[in-house]
């Protein structure tokens, strides 16, 4: 940038007026005992009425998870996986990991064909790209470590929901319709559990009733983790992919086990921010950025001017290009520096190579070149307060919206397509689409990468915003953002969460912006520090609670970009 250029914009941005909060138009939702923010208001309702009955906030996650698995199968589920970070009232701090795994029958290369290139995108589509289910041994464990309210209490509603059926909506319009036009025979099971009568779209307000679905819960409620991992389902699971040319076996269902594991720990501005460790890139990328933005005054540059918008870039290209070179599962990485990623010297070293008015070159040499493909918003997060101020965060997914789009006959339950998180052709990094470094190729029984980013702020050791979205690898930034919007902007939970958002991934080097969400201004201003802008619709859905310090009242935010979600508390 010339010398003149510089200097005018300096100026500019000095004459600007540090601007207010972001528009909202909506206010919290408050509660003085427990509040439950999920996709669907069914699963809401589920898990405050748990909360009713006296059960903790664990309790309510499990009951929402498995409603949310009926009522919004988009991303709900019991086929796929996630991550629940917990946050006791008293300082109690843990998380559980239920990421999918690789089967045991897999292999590094095993979507490719004797020309080394991919076969018919089998790393994303088909029975090759389902992982090994992980949400009931998570939800399940989590619930024998915290939970108080019996198991078959917390499965029943959602047992009920599908036997009896829930109002159809027009969320799930367009994947009834795509599911009308499909005619491959291994949909037939798909088109079974979610047409009516194998054949026509439920319309937005009829009846849709699960029964395959319903029985399916009703071994979980009744035999617990052993109901899913062991006997039928694994049996109907197994068949499907034998018959199908898939992996899966009884035997990766049996060997499936959810970790209990610390979160990530990082610091920001006087709170705590715990958030998911690895196989979750989410926590170590999130803290990286906080620690590096901490080192500017981001209420007085002003929420999303240009000169913020700038600064906020230059932190996720440089926490995103770590995310890449380093991360993937502890246990098949056993040297991943962690420890170092998250450190506040680390962060200043990053922050040092930042200019103040002109975008860095994401230098991605170290990987010939690279391109991560976009992100849709189909995985689902939800947030937990109870009575006594303990705090669930729990994001899972099946991966795509749908997951794979298959279901085992006689099971009623999608499966994922997670697969496809993990690094597909050893050893080549392409603009066309791939990432082949080592620390997330595939390896029997490891959990692929993740960018789910279930977090607990803390205040005090005590919760005080619970937050997560879906999203892929903008959820890292969507999280970061809502985070900020509070401590920096002081902004309530809705404002923050209804806040526009930017993300930005290292490479492709350009900056996704929600298309309402920015002033030709400040776009201006913006691209001339040397950014490309791209705009997209929306980015994620944020669902947060925030706790008053002050008079411990719960506010929940359900993001408004998100088709049936709410806060429902009491
Ligand atoms: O674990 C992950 O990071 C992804 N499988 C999440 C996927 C998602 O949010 C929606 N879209 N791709």
């Amino acid at each position: 940038m010339s010398a003149t250029r510089r200097i005018a914009l300096l100026a500019i941005i000095a004459l600007l007026p540090a601007s207010s909060v972001a528009q909202s138009g909506r206010t919290p939702a408050p509660a003085r005992h427990g509040m439950v923010v999920t996709s669907h208001y069914l699963a809401s309702e589920v898990g405050a009425d748990v909360l009713k009955q006296g059960g903790n906030a664990v309790d309510a996650a499990v009951a929402s998870a498995f409603a949310l698995a009926v009522v919004y199968p988009v991303a709900g589920n019991i086929g796929g996986g996630g991550f629940l970070v917990y946050h006791g009232a008293e300082g109690e701090v843990t998380s559980f990991n239920f990421r999918e795994k690789a089967p045991l029958a897999a292999t590094e290369t095993m979507y490719l064909g004797p020309d080394g290139e991919i076969v018919d995108n089998s790393n994303h589509e088909g029975p090759l790209a389902v992982g090994v289910p992980g949400t009931v041994a998570g939800l399940w464990l989590a619930h024998q470590r915290l939970g108080r309210l019996p198991w078959r209490d917390l499965v029943e509603p959602a047992v009920r929901l599908a036997s009896d059926g829930f109002p159809s909506t027009w969320a799930m319009q367009g994947f009834l319709r795509g599911l009308t036009r499909n005619t491959d025979p291994l949909y037939g099971p798909t088109r079974e559990a979610f047409l009516k009568d194998g054949q026509e779209v439920y319309e937005p307000g009829e009846t849709w009733k699960q029964p395959d679905l319903a029985r399916t819960l009703e071994r979980i409620r009744d035999e617990g983790k052993d109901g899913f991992y062991r006997g039928e389902t694994p049996e109907l699971v197994a068949d499907f992919m034998r018959r199908n040319g898939g992996m899966i076996t009884e035997e990766d269902f049996a060997r499936y086990e959810a970790i209990e594991q610390m979160p990530v720990h990082g610091t920001y501005r006087g709170y705590d921010v715990w958030s998911m460790s690895p196989p979750s890139s989410g926590g170590v990328a999130v803290v990286t950025m906080l620690n590096i933005l901490e080192g500017f005054d981001l209420e007085e540059i002003g929420h999303n001017s240009a000169l913020y918008l700038h600064l906020l870039t230059e932190a996720m290209r440089r926490a995103y290009a770590d995310r890449a070179e380093h991360l993937g599962d502890p246990l098949f990485n056993p040297e991943m520096p962690v420890d170092r990623l998250l450190s506040k010297e680390h962060a200043a070293g990053l922050r040092s190579s930042i200019d103040w008015f002109q975008a860095s070159p994401s230098d991605s040499s170290a990987f010939s070149s690279s391109y991560l493909p976009a992100e849709s918003e189909e995985t689902t997060h939800f947030s937990v307060v109870d009575a006594e101020g303990n705090a669930v965060s729990l994001t899972y997914t099946l991966e795509y919206g749908y997951g794979s789009g298959l279901v085992a006959a006689g099971t009623g339950f999608l499966l994922n397509n997670e697969m496809g998180d993990f690094n597909p052709v050893p050893g080549r990094t392409t603009r066309s689409g791939q990432i082949g470094t080592d620390a997330n190729l595939v390896r029997p029984g490891k959990r692929m990468l993740s960018s789910m980013t279930p977090t607990i702020v803390a205040r005090d050791g005590k919760p005080f915003l619970v937050i997560g979205s879906p999203g892929g690898r903008t959820i890292i930034n969507t999280v970061l953002q809502v985070i900020l919007n509070v401590i920096d902007h002081g902004m309530d939970v809705a404002q923050a969460v209804e806040a526009p958002r930017i993300h930005h991934q290292w490479l492709p080097d350009n900056t996704r912006v929600e298309a309402w969400g920015i002033s030709p201004d400040t776009r201006r201003l913006y691209e001339l520090m040397g950014h490309e802008v791209w705009t997209y619709s929306q980015q994620g859905h944020a669902h947060g609670i925030l706790i008053d310090p002050g008079d411990g009242m719960r506010y929940g935010a359900a993001d408004s970009r998100a088709f049936d979600a709410r806060s429902v508390g009491y």
